[in-house]
């Protein structure tokens, strides 16, 4: 029998009426995907309009979701970057694939809990099959594993945090952390985040090609030792942000073995190239990390939060985060089971595994391959472009899908540059710092983007850069 307090109470829509909402959603969807490419790169809203749209409370009678869309349509899809646009070539670009979409659409329709075997199982089971193929990837030994985590941030603190546990059973009194000047923010935010003060954080100068320099680690080693500090642990780049820089991984194995110190390696941007032959070889040394970042959100084409960490013996990782309260006492009755979040900060954790399971399932490992050596070649093709015209200089040539330039020499240009492109909205680029010059930056993951892209871009940027 039907109670009218139901009615009122009702979050729900009926069988008719998800269809029609749901059908118009993956339209719309369909539509961004097959023709993204033809629009602008997306746009930046003025705050003074953007915020008051949105800055209201929300109505007390429903409204019809499909005419919602249609404001969602106007108001906010367009009010952003296009981050999976083939000429979004900014920060680091998120070339998403539908069916990952899709697989985020299951797993929030399902409302999989993929927090403990008990709650989730098949998740879980699905998890471990992904990362435990990740560590073969990587080449980590079969004592490897990890969890996916909502990005590069926190998969770099996962990491650090098994690193704390394992070498200084979480005791930090001077104990010292070593990475490069190249070494992604989020980094020395984790540090700070579990307790480490900024000085304990040793952030060593580059060398010429923006990696960190063995000898300047061995020295200021040596020096922290020699004041009785305790060096524990180097963070190494596979890929950095700025130049897709690779730190000499196995040298820098190699110290961290004779130091006894935890290697941690972000290889939030660069390490899922180790899937493509090219990044098979510059990735070499990987597979000696005590762990590892890789982010499928960036070059493994998923969508946003996707990344993975990846800990040579998973029971670290385990003994660093296993906590277990009175009220989850039927979680841990078997061993045998795989609790993610017995690994990681949190306890409630969408199933994202599950879009990287699925797209790899629907596509093929092949396809991934050549996707991502398609990102090497686009960074190659504008290096070449770019070299051909006058008053351009390469800062840092094309290597991991990334590359740097400038035009003449001043740094308000570069600056301009990047306002008039996106004004245009053909193409979108950021610029960065090197060594305090500024400099313009491509980053070329999305396999989507052509040839014809990358050369009509360049052309645009000579021709604005002209004008100025
Ligand atoms: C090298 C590197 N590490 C870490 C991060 C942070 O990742 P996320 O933004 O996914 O948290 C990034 C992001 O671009 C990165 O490039």
């Amino acid at each position: 029998m039907k109670d009218a307090s139901t009615d009122r109470a009702r979050i729900a829509l009926s069988r008719e009426e998800m269809r029609k909402f749901g059908y118009a959603v993956v339209d719309l969807l369909a539509e961004h995907f097959a023709n993204v490419q033809d629009g602008p790169v997306g746009a930046k809203g003025d705050p003074s309009k953007m915020i008051p749209l949105f800055d209201r409370d929300p109505p007390e009678i429903g409204r019809d979701p499909n005419e919602l869309l249609a404001q969602l349509e106007r108001d906010v899809f367009p009010n952003n970057l296009h981050v999976d646009h083939p000429r979004f070539f900014a920060f680091v670009p998120g070339p998403n694939n539908f069916v990952s979409t899709m697989a985020d659409a299951l797993a929030a329709g399902f409302n999989i809990f993929n927090g403990t075997w008990l709650g989730g199982s098949a998740a879980a089971a699905v998890e471990l099959g992904v990362v435990r193929w990740l560590c073969r990837v990587c080449r980590l030994p079969k004592s490897a594993g990890g969890l996916f985590v909502s990005g590069g941030s926190m998969a770099n603190l996962t990491g650090l945090v098994a690193a704390r546990h394992s070498f200084l059973q979480d005791r930090l009194n001077g104990a010292m952390v070593y990475f490069s000047d190249q070494t992604h923010s989020s980094v020395e935010r984790a540090l700070q985040v579990i307790g480490f003060a900024r000085e304990q954080m040793r952030k060593l100068s580059s060398d010429e090609h923006f990696r960190l320099s063995i000898q300047k680690l061995s020295e200021a080693i040596a020096s922290d030792r020699a004041k009785g500090l305790r060096p524990f642990c180097i963070i190494a780049n596979a890929g950095t942000t700025n130049t897709g820089a690779i730190d000499p991984l196995n040298a820098l194995a190699d110290l961290a073995a004779k130091e006894k110190m935890w290697l941690h390696v972000d290889g939030a941007f660069g390490a899922a190239a180790v899937l493509s032959e090219r990044g098979k070889q510059m990735l070499s040394g990987l597979e000696r990390a005590d762990s590892i970042s890789l982010d499928p959100h960036k070059w493994l084409f998923q969508s946003f939060e996707c990344g993975c960490v990846l800990v040579r013996d998973v029971a670290l990782l385990q003994s660093a985060f296993q906590i277990k309260p009175d009220y989850l006492r039927d979680v841990h009755r078997n061993a045998a089971e795989f609790n993610p979040a017995d690994h990681g900060v949190q306890l409630t954790r969408s199933f994202r595994a599950l879009k990287v399971w699925l797209s790899l399932q629907t596509f093929g490992v092949a396809a991934f391959r050549n996707a991502i050596t398609r990102g090497f070649e686009l960074a190659e093709i504008a290096e070449r472009e770019l070299r051909a015209r006058k008053g351009w200089k390469i800062l840092s040539p094309a290597q991991m899908a990334t590359v740097c330039f400038r035009f003449g020499d001043s740094d308000g240009v570069q600056s301009e540059l990047v306002d008039l492109m996106m004004r245009d909205g053909y193409a979108l680029l950021t610029s960065t710092e090197l060594r305090g010059v500024a400099s313009l930056r491509l980053c070329t993951v999305n396999p989507r983007t052509t040839e014809q892209d990358i050369v009509e871009t360049v052309k645009r940027l000579d021709q604005f850069a002209r004008q100025l």
